[in-house]
């Protein structure tokens, strides 16, 4: 079925083809630099303690035996470790340069659907996805004392790689190009015997006449989905079926009536709906709704007004973990600061400006930034890594570690938490109206979503990361039916405070994130 493509036929391309190679070679050199250094001092590689790939930069002297157990913990490491730094909640992850991007991946080329390398580890520029070749039924089905079908599927989704929100407010170095992807908006009748519209997309341009310069030069709108982005969506897309579709028969050959698609009002994750869903049904004809509710009241992407988000933030901004993040950090923002024009309090108090404005440069094939005035001075990547260690701890701390965590993923999330809890619901009680919901949303969605589900630790979601809630019904006309859910984070079944969400009761799914849905959100807002 899923056979014949249409659109972008790029293969299938890891940014960084060289690296598993370096690898093998590393390791063949790391083992026999280990037997010959019995007694003698030699080179460890940067980073090795915490990532299972080595940059060749020599850093430190050490024995021999040290050596050996530290290949030992190498190779117990796994892909899906790279999410989980064991000691994100510390503030001295974030300024321990050995630790790196703790295996995570933060660049991609211009365009191409990006596969990560090795698959499945961390990548903030298209982080992994369930698909076929390493998708593993769960441990309960595949070691025979049960059998079950999938029965549901929410699949929750960020849009895919884009250009920043923050341009420097010092100006860009490098220009955005755009030309290459067709941002479409046009609006018809509904109904196939009225006007058809022209399709119309965005073409973005800089005319010298105008006095006001964006401080950035190119064809582009900030944010924007790139052309990167859309293969990469179409990518999705392609692997959600040949798992979804055709291995577990949930999806239909056909988008029907049992399927349903949402999105936030952004722009940005409209256009990730169409390159997925295209990427899913390549030769369906013709249009499908796209469900949004009200921006002033949508219950994802910071919707409704609720100024408790406001207050809580502050508090949560006020303790002695938060203010001991920007002391670590003080030398890496005022050198930031200066060299970028980036002095003022919205680049300076949180990592978010930064981080976005990087990874929009490295997730798109160009450079990090350079001084408007000075062109030697540039962002190294080592600043980079540091930059990204602080966002990821500030998004461990925003959802998992701050003292006021579950109210605030209440005032955030909650309403959006408890829809998802009465979809699942229905499955349980054999009323539900869907197989299969995929929801495209934000960042600052997923955040709070995996913070209810207890993750044991929590990167900042990269672009397209996702969470596949899985229902399972099993039974025999003996024992009746039961359900079980599976929760898998960008491919991986998620690890949590209450375990590995593989295989539990769908109840109990049910129960752990339901202290995250306000009884009252009128009142918690204030
Ligand atoms: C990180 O910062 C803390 C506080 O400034 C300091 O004590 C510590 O030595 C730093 N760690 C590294 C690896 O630089
Ligand atoms: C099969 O897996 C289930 C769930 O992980 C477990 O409870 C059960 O003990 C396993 N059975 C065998 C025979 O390993
Ligand atoms: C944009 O391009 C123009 C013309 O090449 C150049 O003069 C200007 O400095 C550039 N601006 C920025 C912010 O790079
Ligand atoms: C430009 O930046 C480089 C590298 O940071 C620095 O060594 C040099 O002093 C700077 N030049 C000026 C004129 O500030």
């Amino acid at each position: 079925m899923a056979g014949t493509q249409v659109g972008s036929t790029t293969p299938r391309a890891p940014i960084n083809r060289s690296r598993m190679a370096r690898l093998r070679w590393s390791f063949i050199l790391f083992l026999v630099l280990g037997l010959l250094a019995i007694s003698s001092e030699i080179y460890i590689f940067e980073g090795l303690r915490q990532t299972w790939f080595f940059s060749l930069k020599p850093i430190s002297v050490m024995r021999g035996l040290v050596l050996l157990s530290v290949a030992t913990s190498v190779l117990g490491q796994t892909p899906a470790d790279s999410f989980y730094p064991p000691t994100l909640y510390d503030t001295s992850y974030i300024n321990n340069s050995l630790i790196g991007t703790y295996g995570g991946i933060y660049e991609a080329p211009t365009n191409g659907p990006t596969g990560g390398n090795p698959y499945g580890a961390y990548d903030y520029c298209s982080m992994p996805h369930p698909r076929s070749e390493e998708y593993q039924l769960p441990e309960a089905l595949t070691n025979g004392s049960i059998k079950g079908k999938l029965v549901y599927l929410e699949y929750l989704q960020r849009h895919q790689r884009r250009t920043p929100y923050n341009i420097l407010p010092g100006g860009e170095n490098q220009a955005y190009h755009c030309d290459n992807v067709r941002p479409y908006l046009y609006a018809g009748p509904n109904s196939a015997s009225g006007i058809q519209p022209m399709p119309m997309y965005a073409q973005t341009y800089q005319d010298p006449t105008n006095p006001f310069t964006p401080g950035v030069n190119g064809t582009c709108q900030y944010p924007q989905i790139t052309i990167g982005g859309v293969e990469d969506g179409y990518q999705h897309g392609k692997d959600l079926w040949s798992v979804y579709g055709e291995k577990l028969g949930l999806i239909p050959k056909e988008p029907n009536n049992r399927v349903w698609f949402r999105s936030s009002e952004s722009a940005l994750t409209q256009a990730s709906a169409g390159t997925v869903l295209r990427g899913m049904w390549p030769h369906h004809k013709g249009a499908l709704p796209l469900h949004q509710m009200v921006s002033s009241v949508n219950t994802v992407n910071a919707g409704y007004s609720c100024p408790a988000v406001d207050s809580i933030l502050t508090s949560i901004k006020s303790t002695t973990q938060w203010r001991e993040h920007l002391a670590v950090t003080e030398g890496l923002r005022s050198k930031l600061g200066a060299m970028l024009g980036a002095t003022d309090n919205s680049w300076q108090s949180t990592f978010d400006h930064f981080s976005d404005n990087f990874q929009g440069r490295l997730c798109n094939g160009y450079k990090l930034p350079c001084s408007l005035s000075n062109s030697s001075a540039c962002v190294t990547m080592q600043m980079a890594e540091e930059v990204f260690r602080a966002g990821d701890w500030e998004w461990n701390y925003y959802w998992r570690s701050n003292p006021e965590v579950v109210k605030y993923i209440q005032v955030v999330e909650g309403l959006f938490i408890g829809e998802i809890i009465s979809r699942l619901q229905a499955v349980l009680d054999g009323k539900s109206s869907l197989d299969y919901s995929h929801i495209f949303i934000h960042d600052g969605d997923i955040g709070p979503i995996l913070g209810s589900l207890g993750i044991e630790v929590l990167r900042w979601p990269g672009m397209a990361s996702n969470v596949a809630f899985e229902v399972w019904e099993t039974g025999d006309k003996k024992h009746g039916k039961s359900f079980y859910a599976r929760v898998l984070y960008s491919g991986h079944p998620v690890r949590t405070i209450h375990g590995l969400l593989d295989w539990v009761p769908l109840s109990k799914l049910i129960d752990i994130m339901s202290p995250y849905v306000p009884e009252d959100i009128t009142s918690l807002c204030g």
